[in-house]
């Protein structure tokens, strides 16, 4: 009887082992379970940017068909990058079909040439054989914005389109830099436009032209504004050199929101950063003066000569030489000094801008019909 109850209660005993032992069992399934169905949800974000390719095709099929969006792994990037968790460690194209085939490795073996160097970074010039086109690669160093920030960042920019705004073609983001791919605009800057003395370039660079560039970076910059409101994206590091000029001579607006993380500047004044910079570009369209120290010293020289009322001694000598209404210089150089107010708050934001710009080129075209009109009048009268 004892052994029999010893043998029960030994039973009893090893049942209850086994259900410990299932209970484990089937704890530790259900978390292997999760677990597989977390890396798949994982694997599947991994390949975000074919939804994002699915977006823009969605999302721009009306304007451009042909656009895709394809992410190509860098062979180039070591091991390391990758077990860190640097997925992004691969060239994502974002443009028309001519780049499509342009890959990390490409951009790194096409001869590069330095055109430029600044403060944030370089530009170079990349000729890519392959596709048969020129680019301009922005390298940009120590951006403390962190991959997925810099990825969800240009995905949103690329899809808000203005055509005088240059989009990227491509970008690439490790820790340690960032690359934005651009195509190579060899018609130069706006800077060179201005600045480029004693050429014939110069010379055609007249009141008009000056004028109709001015509108249409204002009305860029004011339509940029609006669509990234919510984003609190600005351009944030706009000059006359970071607009490049297409094969027609029109602007092109580069480098657009590579810079307004900075911290220091208060996020709602950001956008009226781009107002300052973009009256100070009006100041030499004006002037044809080039900017001495990040704006200030053009607009404080400005300022000076302006409140001694000598208006005129600012403006360009080979705007005065081609007869340019001085009446509608004076109304740009009002908005220009509206811009450059050191009180972001009463600086206008960039739509009051680009109306003003807009009826002054109004009146600058009645005016031409009127004194056409009265060329026409004064020839039948004879
Ligand atoms: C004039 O412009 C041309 C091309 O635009 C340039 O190659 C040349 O260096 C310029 N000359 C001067 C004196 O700036
Ligand atoms: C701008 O580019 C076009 C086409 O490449 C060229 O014909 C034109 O001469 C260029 N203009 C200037 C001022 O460089
Ligand atoms: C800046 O704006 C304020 C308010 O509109 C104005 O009173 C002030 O004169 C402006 N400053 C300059 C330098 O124009």
């Amino acid at each position: 009887m004892a052994s029999e109850n010893g043998s029960n209660d030994q039973i009893l005993m090893y049942a209850g082992y086994i259900l410990i032992a299932l209970a484990v069992l089937f704890i530790i399934l259900v978390y292997l379970y999760k677990k597989g169905k977390k890396k798949q949800e994982n694997l599947e974000s991994g390949a975000d940017i074919n939804k994002v390719a699915a977006a823009f095709h969605d999302n721009s099929a009306a304007s451009k068909p042909s656009f895709s969006t394809v992410e190509l792994k860098a062979e180039t990037a070591t091991s390391a990058d990758y077990q860190s968790g640097m997925v992004s460690s691969s060239l994502v194209v974002l443009t028309s079909p001519e780049v499509n085939g342009l890959r990390f490795e490409d951009l790194l073996k096409a001869p590069a040439e330095l055109i430029g160097r600044g403060k944030h970074g370089s530009v170079y010039k990349v000729v890519c054989e392959a596709q048969g086109m020129n680019l301009a690669v922005k390298r940009i160093k120590d951006w403390t914005i962190s991959n997925d920030d810099f990825k969800q960042r240009m995905t949103r920019l690329n899809r808000v389109k203005h055509p005088n705004v240059l989009p990227a073609v491509a970008f690439y983001s490790s820790k340690q830099e960032k690359l934005l791919v651009y195509e190579y605009q060899k018609n130069g800057s706006l800077f060179r436009q201005i600045h480029a003395h004693g050429n014939q370039s110069r010379q055609s660079f007249d009141w008009s032209r000056r004028l109709s560039a001015a509108a249409r970076i204002a009305d860029a910059l004011a339509f940029m504004h609006e669509e990234l409101q919510y984003e609190r994206i600005a351009h944030g590091n706009l000059k006359s050199s970071n607009i490049l000029l297409n094969e027609n001579m029109e602007p092109r607006i580069s480098e657009y929101g590579l810079m307004s993380t900075v911290e220091n500047i208060q996020e709602h004044s950001l956008f009226k950063e781009d107002t300052y910079a973009f009256g100070v570009i009006l100041l030499e369209l004006l002037t044809g003066r080039t900017v001495l120290n990040e704006g200030l010293d053009l607009a404080s020289w400005v300022l000076a000569v302006v409140s001694e009322e000598w208006t005129v001694e600012v403006f360009d000598k080979s705007l005065i030489r081609e007869g340019a209404s001085e009446e509608r210089m004076v109304n740009v150089l009002q908005v220009a000094i509206k811009c450059v107010n050191k009180s972001f708050e009463s600086r206008p934001n960039m739509r009051q801008v680009a109306l003003s710009i807009r009826a002054i080129i109004e009146d600058d075209e009645k005016s031409m019909d009127a004194s056409e009109l009265s060329v026409t009048r004064s020839f039948i009268d004879l």
